[in-house]
């Protein structure tokens, strides 16, 4: 693959999220015009309680676990500095961010991008996972994890032909069968829970990044709606994954 190539609708490499390397390799001079990500949470080593280390055996799901844990809430703000410092720099000026986090990451990922200049958080985008706890009469739905949506000036007045924004989607783990197909990441998203997002905060033909790609759902469902995909992963087996994704997502004529 050419980096270069501006007729590419995707570029992918194994990086560090946190090094300028794999931001120019992807992007070079070009900017990003949606930041959507979904960067390891806010997880720690320890149980709040008691403060015994937490098996890590107990997450894996898969053949190589991608999870990453952190001693302290205070690391994780330093991690979120330092990608997030990076990645800003690849934007265009009016590129709003989308950064799924689980609960405990949300303080650190607002006071960061407030620091970085996203003063607006304009919405919480929830995802109401489906759950197998039902009833004839009722369905329960999880909240893990959400996408909080930041940009550098406040939302303009809504015009009187403006679609509505969603704030909410409804969906189980792999309604797709993508998650099985790809590897069963772990923090794997359904096309249709990010759907909403990218149809509203970027345009056909924007380059979006992703520098967490894991399996790749956030840049497939940017190809799939015409938008081309910038992505980085460190893990060497993930980013290939994601590579081979993207070759089977994008139009033939622009692989
Ligand atoms: C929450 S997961 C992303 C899941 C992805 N959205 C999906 O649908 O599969 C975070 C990913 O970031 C990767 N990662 C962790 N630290 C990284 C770093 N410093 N730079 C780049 N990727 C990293 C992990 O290997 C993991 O695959």
């Amino acid at each position: 693959m050419n980096p270069h190539d501006e007729s590419q609708s995707f570029r992918c490499v194994r990086a560090d999220a946190r090094e300028p390397g794999g931001y120019r390799q992807v992007l070079g001079e070009t900017k990003a015009a949606f930041l959507h990500t979904d960067p390891p949470y806010c997880l720690l080593t320890r149980r709040r309680k008691g403060g015994d280390l937490r098996d890590p055996r107990e997450h894996k799901k898969i053949d190589r676990n991608p999870i990453v844990r952190f001693e302290t809430v205070r690391d994780y703000r330093a991690f979120t500095e330092a990608w997030m410092t990076r990645a800003v720099a690849h934007l265009t000026p009016e590129a709003p961010l989308a950064i799924w986090t689980n609960l405990l990451g949300k303080e650190p990922i607002l006071a960061t991008a407030r620091a970085l200049g996203f003063g607006h958080l304009r919405g919480e985008y929830v995802w109401g996972k489906r759950t197998t706890d039902k009833n004839a009469n009722e369905q329960l739905l999880r909240v893990y994890e959400v996408a909080l949506v930041l940009s550098r000036t406040p939302a303009p007045e809504p015009r009187l032909e403006d679609p509505p924004t969603t704030w909410a989607v409804v969906g189980g783990y792999d309604d797709d069968s993508e998650a099985a197909r790809w590897g069963n990441h772990p923090h794997h998203k359904p096309f249709s829970v990010l759907e909403p997002l990218v149809r509203t905060w970027s345009r056909p033909g924007d380059w979006v990044l992703d520098p967490f790609a894991g399996s790749g759902s956030m840049p497939a469902a940017a190809l799939r709606l015409g938008r081309k995909a910038a992505c980085l992963e460190v893990e060497p087996e993930w980013a290939e994954r994601v590579a081979r994704r993207l070759r089977e997502t994008a139009p033939p004529a622009n692989q």
